[in-house]
């Protein structure tokens, strides 16, 4: 079974009538119209995109532009102004971000969701902690233990002590960590901002190989980086956002990183050139 056909918990919310997927064209993730304000600032202004079973999407965009706003909205941390999100052709509402996990959808934030007083094992089970003795959920720390050892061990990430607290991890060690935790459940959609943020080539080339191999499990992924060789190596397509706008998409093997870059140097040029104008016409 691949990974986006692991059933979760609560997926089975009422639709708005537009039906349930399962004819083979249905994105497993689509947004429709996601708008977003922080007072005077407009973050997202009618976002529209999708996400198709078993593809690695890539968000690229200058800084500001709107990235990490959209993807705390698709996993429920902030809620939208306006807009929708359908879940394999259902319509969802997030209410938290312990509700889009329940609905399958798990996010490696950019700024990071560990508890850095908690030890790295229990890190890597935090939210789904591994309990025995029935109704009295008495936690099984032993195990998690031992599995969290295999798990790191088996996707080679070396970690001195597992039960070392996070706060004495270096920064890349800790998003090693929080990938591994995100990596390690099977969900509908994992949503990646900035994972190779704070990596040293080699932590990158670990994280790189950990994002290929669940894309080869079938995965349906967004990832936000700002280096197009990563985006390049990693997606199946690409959308870039511009001021709280998706301005281009296009799937890869379609384009490549000059034409991307030159895309990207001629949008500065036209903002530059519009905001030249504006202040001249306000001069007069
Ligand atoms: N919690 C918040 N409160 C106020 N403004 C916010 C908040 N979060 C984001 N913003 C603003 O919304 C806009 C979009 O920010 P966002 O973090 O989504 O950008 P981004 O594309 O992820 O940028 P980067 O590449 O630098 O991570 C920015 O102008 C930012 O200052
Ligand atoms: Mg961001």
């Amino acid at each position: 079974m691949s990974a986006h056909e692991v059933p979760a918990e609560g997926a089975t919310q009422p639709g708005d009538g537009s039906g349930p997927s399962g004819n083979g064209t249905e994105p497993i993730l689509r947004v429709e119209g996601i708008s977003k304000r922080f007072g005077a600032v407009v973050a997202l202004r009618g976002v529209d995109l999708q996400l198709n079973a078993g593809e690695v999407l890539g968000l690229v965009g200058d800084n500001g532009a709107g990235k990490s706003t959209l993807v705390k909205i698709i996993c429920g941390f902030h809620q939208p102004d306006s807009g929708r999100i359908f879940l394999e052709g259902r319509q969802v509402h997030f209410r938290s971000v312990e509700d889009a996990r329940h609905h399958g959808i798990d996010t490696v934030y950019q700024d990071l969701a560990l508890v850095p007083q908690l030890p790295i094992y229990y890190n890597l089970f935090l939210g789904r902690e591994l309990t025995f003795g029935g109704p009295l959920r008495l936690l099984s720390q032993h195990r998690m233990r031992r599995l969290s050892e295999r798990y790191l061990d088996d996707i080679q990430v070396s970690i001195p002590d597992i039960n070392a607290e996070v706060e004495t991890l270096s920064g890349g060690q800790r998003q090693a960590v929080a990938v591994a935790r995100a990596t390690r459940s099977q969900v509908k959609v994992l949503l990646l901002d900035e994972p190779l943020a704070a990596m040293g080539a080699k932590e990158s080339s670990l994280i790189i190989d950990l994002i290929k191999g669940l894309a080869a499990r079938g995965q349906a992924m967004i990832v936000i980086d700002h280096n197009y060789t990563h985006m390049f190596e990693l997606c199946d397509r690409l959308n870039i956002i511009e001021q709280g706008v998706v301005s281009l998409d296009t799937k890869v093997a379609d384009t490549s990183i000059e034409e991307l870059t030159s895309y990207m140097v001629s949008q500065y040029r036209k903002q530059v050139t519009t905001g030249r104008e504006e202040l001249s016409e306000a001069g007069r």
